[in-house]
């Protein structure tokens, strides 16, 4: 059964998150999906893998008007993000515009060869749910993926953070929708943003940029999501994390020389 929580409700704007499965399979990784809803449109945000579809499917309908689906938003590539595309589109919205990174659109066909995806600039944008009603696709290119975006509106002051934030908790602990005790959910946030996350640059960059956003939630696509003096915790938290830790696995691989020489540029010879 999947869980359902309304973030934000004024009139017919609405951010609903959908996630904790507790019917989905061990083998693969918890995911948060999420409908934005705006007079008679709604947008679906990360509406995940092939595997997730009837549940999320399931506990949407009881929700929304799913009919009303004109956006499906793919913040990267990954298969747990949108491998569930091709069943969307046929089965719920085939008429609905897919926004997914321009650099992926190629990839992304490997799920859907047919779909017809409208490209996000590196730049991002903005998608209008209504007159009243509209959301920013910011970026945050290399974190993890090389090209990813987020999804702001600015009324709701909510940020759909894609996979920066996520957390990855022990199969059955009793869990609510909120990280509650900060401190102690680092634990569960620190191994994914250590390897996951590949550039301290693009780290610094994407804090910067939504640092001075108003921001009263922060959910991710995997685990829980941040309210109030959190969101800013977690930024913190984040802004002086040493991540790329990948990187180590040359020092541990056997045959690599330590320091393994690069050449050394002519102009430093
Ligand atoms: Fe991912
Ligand atoms: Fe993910």
């Amino acid at each position: 059964m999947m869980r359902c929580l309304t973030l934000y409700s004024e009139g017919s704007h609405r951010w609903l998150l959908f996630g904790q499965d507790t019917d989905a399979s061990p083998t693969v990784i918890d995911t948060n999906h999420l409908a934005v809803c705006a007079d008679n449109a709604a947008m679906l945000l990360d509406p995940g893998g092939m595997e997730v579809f009837p549940a999320v499917l399931g506990a949407m309908v009881h929700q929304i008007d799913v009919a009303a689906v004109q956006h499906v938003f793919l913040s990267h590539q990954d298969p747990d993000v949108g491998s569930a595309l091709p069943l969307w589109r046929q089965v719920v919205a085939p008429g609905a515009t897919i926004h997914a990174p321009a650099l992926w659109t190629r990839y992304i066909a490997h799920f859907d060869a047919e779909a017809v995806l409208t490209p996000i600039a590196d730049e991002g944008g903005e998608v209008a749910l209504s007159p009243s009603v509209k959301v920013r696709l910011l970026p945050a290119h290399y974190l993890h993926s090389s090209a990813a975006f987020c999804v702001y509106d600015p009324r709701a002051r909510i940020l759909f953070s894609g996979d920066i934030g996520a957390s990855l908790l022990p199969a059955g602990a009793a869990r609510d929708i909120w990280v509650q005790d900060f401190a102690g959910h680092i634990q569960y946030m620190s191994g994914f943003h250590r390897r996951y996350l590949g550039s301290t640059e693009a780290r610094d960059a994407w804090i910067d940029s939504v640092m001075h956003l108003p921001i009263d939630i922060l959910v991710p696509q995997h685990g829980l999501a941040f309210r109030g003096p959190d969101v800013m915790r977690f930024l913190d938290w984040l802004s002086s994390l040493p991540i790329a830790s990948g990187l180590e696995a040359y020092r541990r691989t056997p045959g690599l020389p330590p320091g393994a020489s690069r050449p050394v540029p002519a102009s430093k010879r």
